[in-house]
C-alpha cells in the first residue's frame, strides 16, 4: 500500500461521529449530527457531521474537513501524529511509514529550546545544582516530580549556554531573537527553569524563579517572540488536554507551583497563565478543552479580584464557571501541602458557582444600614442570576434573601420577573443595533454557482465526473478548473472518490481546499436527476459559447483579411445556432 492508501484505510476504519462525539456533545438531527462548533465562539449547535459523508461543516464559521483535519485543529497535532494516534486506536502499525513532513519555518528554535532545555536539566543534576536542588527540597518537590516537569537550573556564570549553543552552530543573532541570550551573554543565571510548551506540547520559551530572595524580579519569563506570546501561552495545557477529557472539567490556576503540586496529587487537569489576566484567546484554548471550567485562585484579595474578573470574563462568552474558595492566606500549593490530596479533591467536587460566588463577594461591598442600600443589593443580586436556565437555583437564591430581609418570596420573584422581562427587551434592541456579523462571501455570478455544484455533485456520484468529462465542459475560474482536474486525477488513480478522503488528498494545496471547503458545506439534494445535473452542464455550456463567440469576434476585429472575417463570421453563426 502507498501511503494515500494507507491514509484512506485509517480514514475509512474512523468513525468521525464517534471521534468527535467524545470531544463535543452531539446530537443526532435528521441524517446528520450536531454540536457547538470548538472553532469559533458559540454556544449554539451550529457544527454539522455527517455519517454518511465522513466530513464535518460549520455553518455560522464554515469550518470544514474530514476526520483529520478535525483532530489537528481540535487537539493542536501535526498530520503525521493525528494519523498516528489513530493507527494506534485500530491497533494498525504503520510500518515505515512517512507522510511528508511539514518543513517547519521555527526548526532551528524549537532545536535551541530542546538544547536548552536538557542543558538546564543536567545543571540541577550536576554540582552546581546543589543550590537548587535543596531549594526543592525544602519546598517538598520530590525527584518524580522535577523530572515530570522538566525542571531545569541556570548557572551562576555567564555564558555557558550561549557558548554551547554557538558551538553547535546556532548565529548570536538567531540566539538573541529566540530570547536567550543578549550581548553575548546567557539571559538566565542562578534560576530555577521551568520550561514553557505551546498548545501541542513544543518548548517555546522559560520561566525563571529565583532561588534566593533577593532584589531581582522573582519569575524572569522569556521576552516575546514569535512563538511565545504571553497572552497566547497557557501553562500545563499540552497535558491537561488529555487529562481535562477523562475528567470532563478544566481547572484554572495561578503558579507554576500550584499545577505542579496538583499534579503530585494526580489533579492534572489543569492550566496557569503567565500571572496575566485571561485574554481572549486564552478562553478560545481552555473552552476547547472542556465547559466545565473551575476557578481555582489564591484565597488573598488578589486572588479573590482575579477570580471575580476571569469569572465575568467566561459568563460573557457564555460559560458559568464555578469556583474553588481558599482560605485568606492559601494557594492551591499550600493548601494541599497542609491538607493533604484528598481534602483537595473534596473541595474540587464542592465548588460553587460563580454566581454564589460573586452574590457572597458583592455582598462586602454593602453596610445595608439603609432601606435603598439593602434594594440596591437585592437587585444586584437578582442582575446576577438573570441569566441562569436553571428555575431550582434561582428559587434558592430567592429565598434566601427573603429570608435575610424578612422579605415576602412572592414580592422578590414579581420583581426579578420584571427585571428580566425588562432586560430580555433590552437585549432584543441590541440585538436590532448591532447587526450579526456575516462573514463576508464574494458574491459568484451564475455560471460559478453552477460549476460549484456540479463539483458537489462530482464527489458525491462518481458517474457525475464520468459526465462531465464527456461533455469537455470549461469552468469558469483557474481554481474551479484547478479542482476539477485533481478530483478527476484522484478518481483515476484511486478509482473512487469521497469528500472526506479527497480533502486529506487536498490538504497541501491551500488555495484549492478554500474552494473545496465552500464546496462541502453546500448541502444540496441528494435526489438529483441527470436532468437537473444536464442544467448545471448547460449553464457552463452556455458560458463555453459566449466566451468562445467573444474570442472569434476579437479575431474578426484583429484581423483586415477578409476571407478569415468572412470565415470567423461563419463559425460564429454556426455557434449561435448549435451546429457546433
Ligand atoms: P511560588 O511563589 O514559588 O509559590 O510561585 P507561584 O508560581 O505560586 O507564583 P505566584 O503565586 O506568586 O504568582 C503566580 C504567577 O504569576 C507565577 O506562576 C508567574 O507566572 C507570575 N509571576 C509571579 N511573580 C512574577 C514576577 O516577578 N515576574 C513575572 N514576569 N511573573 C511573575
Ligand atoms: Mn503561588
Amino acid at each position: 500500500m502507498n501511503n494515500q492508501d494507507i491514509i484512506n484505510e485509517i480514514r475509512k476504519k474512523t468513525d468521525i461521529v464517534d471521534i468527535i462525539g467524545e470531544k463535543i456533545p452531539l446530537e443526532k438531527r435528521g441524517k446528520n449530527y450536531f454540536g457547538v462548533c470548538p472553532f469559533h465562539d458559540d454556544t449554539n449547535p451550529s457544527m454539522s457531521v455527517s455519517r454518511e459523508k465522513q466530513i464535518y461543516t460549520c455553518f455560522s464559521c464554515h469550518a470544514t474537513g474530514n476526520v483529520f483535519t478535525f483532530l489537528m485543529n481540535y487537539e493542536h497535532k501535526e498530520f503525521n501524529q493525528v494519523l498516528s494516534d489513530l493507527a494506534k486506536r485500530l491497533g494498525i502499525t504503520l510500518n515505515g511509514f512517512k507522510a511528508k513532513e511539514m518543513p517547519s519555518k521555527y526548526k532551528d528554535w524549537y532545536d535551541i529550546y530542546d538544547i536548552a532545555n536538557k542543558f538546564y536539566q543536567n545543571n540541577l543534576m550536576s554540582r552546581e545544582g546543589t543550590d537548587a536542588r535543596n531549594y526543592l527540597e525544602k519546598r517538598n518537590i520530590d525527584q518524580e516530580t522535577i523530572k515530570e516537569f522538566n525542571l531545569g537550573f541556570s548557572l551562576k556564570d555567564h555564558d555557558t549556554l550561549t557558548k554551547l549553543l554557538v558551538k553547535k552552530g546556532y548565529s548570536l543573532d538567531l540566539l538573541n531573537k529566540v530570547g536567550l541570550t543578549s550581548n553575548d551573554y546567557d539571559i538566565y543565571h542562578n534560576r530555577l527553569m521551568f520550561p514553557l510548551h505551546d498548545l501541542t506540547g513544543r518548548v517555546i520559551g522559560f520561566s525563571g524563579r529565583i532561588i534566593t530572595p533577593g532584589k531581582q524580579n522573582k519569575y524572569l519569563n522569556t521576552k516575546e517572540t514569535e512563538l511565545f506570546k504571553k497572552g497566547r501561552l497557557l501553562y500545563h495545557y499540552h497535558i491537561a488536554k488529555e487529562a481535562a477529557r477523562i475528567s470532563k472539567s478544566i481547572i484554572i490556576m495561578e503558579g507554576f507551583m500550584d499545577i505542579i503540586r496538583a499534579s503530585t496529587i494526580g489533579v492534572k487537569n489543569t492550566v496557569a497563565t503567565m500571572g496575566t489576566a485571561l485574554t481572549k484567546e486564552h478562553i478560545k484554548d481552555i473552552r476547547r478543552l472542556s465547559n466545565n471550567i473551575i476557578l481555582c485562585f489564591d484565597g488573598d484579595a488578589p486572588g479573590i479580584k482575579a477570580t471575580l474578573s476571569a469569572g465575568e470574563a467566561f459568563k460573557e462568552e457564555g460559560i458559568e464557571t464555578k469556583v474553588i474558595e481558599l482560605s485568606g492566606d492559601d494557594d492551591p500549593d499550600t493548601y494541599i501541602l497542609k491538607n493533604g490530596g484528598a481534602a483537595f479533591k473534596t473541595l474540587i467536587n464542592n465548588a460553587i458557582y460563580f454566581s454564589d460566588f460573586k452574590i457572597k463577594n458583592i455582598s462586602s461591598n454593602y453596610n445595608f444600614t439603609s432601606s435603598e442600600d439593602k434594594a440596591n443589593y437585592i437587585h444586584e443580586v437578582m442582575k446576577e442570576i438573570i441569566d441562569i436556565d436553571d428555575p431550582v437555583r434561582i428559587e434558592i437564591v430567592l429565598k434566601d434573601l427573603a429570608k435575610k430581609f424578612e422579605i415576602g418570596y412572592n414580592t422578590l420573584e414579581k420583581s426579578f420577573q420584571e427585571q428580566k422581562a425588562k432586560n430580555s427587551k433590552e437585549n432584543i434592541k441590541k440585538d436590532i443595533i448591532i447587526p450579526v456579523k456575516q462573514p463576508q462571501q464574494e458574491k459568484k455570478d451564475k455560471y460559478q454557482k453552477a460549476t460549484l455544484a456540479i463539483i458537489y455533485y462530482m464527489l458525491n456520484k462518481q458517474e457525475i465526473i464520468d459526465l462531465v468529462e464527456s461533455k469537455h465542459l470549461v469552468f469558469p475560474t483557474g481554481s474551479l478548473r484547478a479542482l476539477e482536474s485533481e478530483i478527476v486525477y484522484f478518481y483515476h488513480k484511486y478509482g473512487f472518490i469521497n469528500e472526506a478522503d479527497f480533502y486529506t488528498y487536498l490538504a497541501p494545496k491551500q488555495e484549492l481546499i478554500s474552494i473545496l471547503s465552500e464546496v462541502m458545506s453546500l448541502d444540496l439534494n441528494s435526489n438529483i436527476t441527470k436532468e437537473d445535473i444536464m442544467d448545471y452542464i448547460n449553464v457552463i455550456k452556455e458560458y463555453n459559447l459566449k466566451n468562445e463567440i467573444k474570442r472569434l469576434e476579437q479575431k474578426i476585429n484583429e484581423t483586415t483579411d477578409q476571407t478569415l472575417q468572412i470565415k470567423y463570421a461563419e463559425e460564429i453563426r454556426k455557434l449561435r445556432i448549435g451546429e457546433s
